[in-house]
């Protein structure tokens, strides 16, 4: 197993593959149903040939960039095990920073009431239904294939129960529900890649569905719909945390001041240090029109204020 793992390494490598040791075993121990551990305990054995044909197509379709989370039909996040298909974009790292700030407005409250916008695999959502046992929660995607994965991932990790999920255009459906300013806090990570920056993503991303990631022009298509709607669904004092690629602050700033009713806004980075994550409080709608509400604040991001 030792020199196959090394001869699919080189393969991978030949092939601008970024991580290529780390994937040829990864592939493996999928193969297996193993760890990585396990393949240097089996270092010595020989590969069956019925693994190795598999193993082969695997790599092939590696070589041709198919992302890793494709082939192993899974990702970690937040320390979870997601699984994840074609229909769903994969997880990424940044979006733990949009969970972390989201969760971080809600630390007074014991049973939160959540809205995840655009759920895909469930990622957001079954993560801060497991940092949170006392929160409910109501995820929509506008895919109902992208909504199977993410009952599958609630189902996995015990939290089915408490997450609503519906298929529909961004808050509308919680709309329909009778949310309506009764959300605590509404989290999204919509599409926001800006067409321009298409063709400089990794070929990997070729492979996942555009509607997640394609934010037309400026990258901002969705989000005056967006922010419109979390002035509805949010109650007064609520929160709404939204991820971004960096340079769209000052652009969704405006967006959230020209809506009246948000304040305390507030840019944070994610963890290579790019702004990633607005955030923003819902004012009482009234107090807002009249000039009075929350300010804009300066805490440990850097604020866009006006
Ligand atoms: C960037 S992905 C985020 C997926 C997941 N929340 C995550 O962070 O990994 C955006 C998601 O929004 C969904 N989406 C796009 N337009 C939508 C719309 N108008 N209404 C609801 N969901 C939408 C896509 O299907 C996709 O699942």
């Amino acid at each position: 197993m030792g020199e196959m793992v090394v001869w699919a390494t080189a393969l991978l490598e030949s092939s601008g593959v970024e991580s290529p040791r780390l994937d040829a075993e990864c592939l493996l121990a999928s193969l297996l149903g193993r760890d990585r551990l396990h393949l240097y305990a089996a270092a010595e054995e020989r590969m069956p040939l019925p693994v190795f044909e598999v193993y082969r197509a695997l790599l092939g379709r590696r070589q041709a960039r198919e992302p890793l989370a494709y082939l192993t039909r899974t990702r970690e996040f937040w320390s979870l095990s997601f699984a994840v298909t074609p229909a769903v974009l994969i997880p990424r790292p940044e979006t733990e920073t949009l969970v972390e700030t989201a969760l971080a407005r809600l630390s007074e409250l014991q049973a939160p009431i959540i809205a995840d916008i655009g759920t895909g695999s469930g990622a957001i959502a079954v993560a801060v239904a497991k940092t949170l046992p006392h929160s409910r929660l109501y995820a929509t995607d506008i895919s109902s294939r992208a909504l199977d994965v993410a009952r599958e991932n609630a189902a996995r990790h015990g939290v089915l129960e408490r997450i609503t999920f519906l298929q529909g255009d961004l808050v509308e459906p919680l709309l329909c529900l009778g949310l309506a300013h009764h959300c605590d806090l509404m989290v999204s990570n919509p599409p926001y890649v800006a067409t321009k920056e298409l063709g400089g993503l990794p070929p990997e991303v070729r492979y996942e569905p555009l509607e997640a990631l394609h934010g037309g022009p400026d990258g901002l298509d969705v989000h005056p719909r967006l922010i419109r709607g979390a002035s509805t669904l949010l109650r007064p004092g609520g929160w709404l945390a939204v991820e971004m690629a960096p340079g769209q602050g000052p652009s969704l700033s405006r967006l959230l001041r020209e809506q009246g009713v948000f304040g305390d806004i507030e840019v944070t980075p994610d963890l290579s240090g790019r702004e990633r994550v607005i955030v923003a409080r819902c004012t009482d709608p009234g107090s807002a029109r009249s000039g009075v509400g929350f300010g804009l604040r300066e805490t440990a991001g850097r604020t866009h204020g006006g």
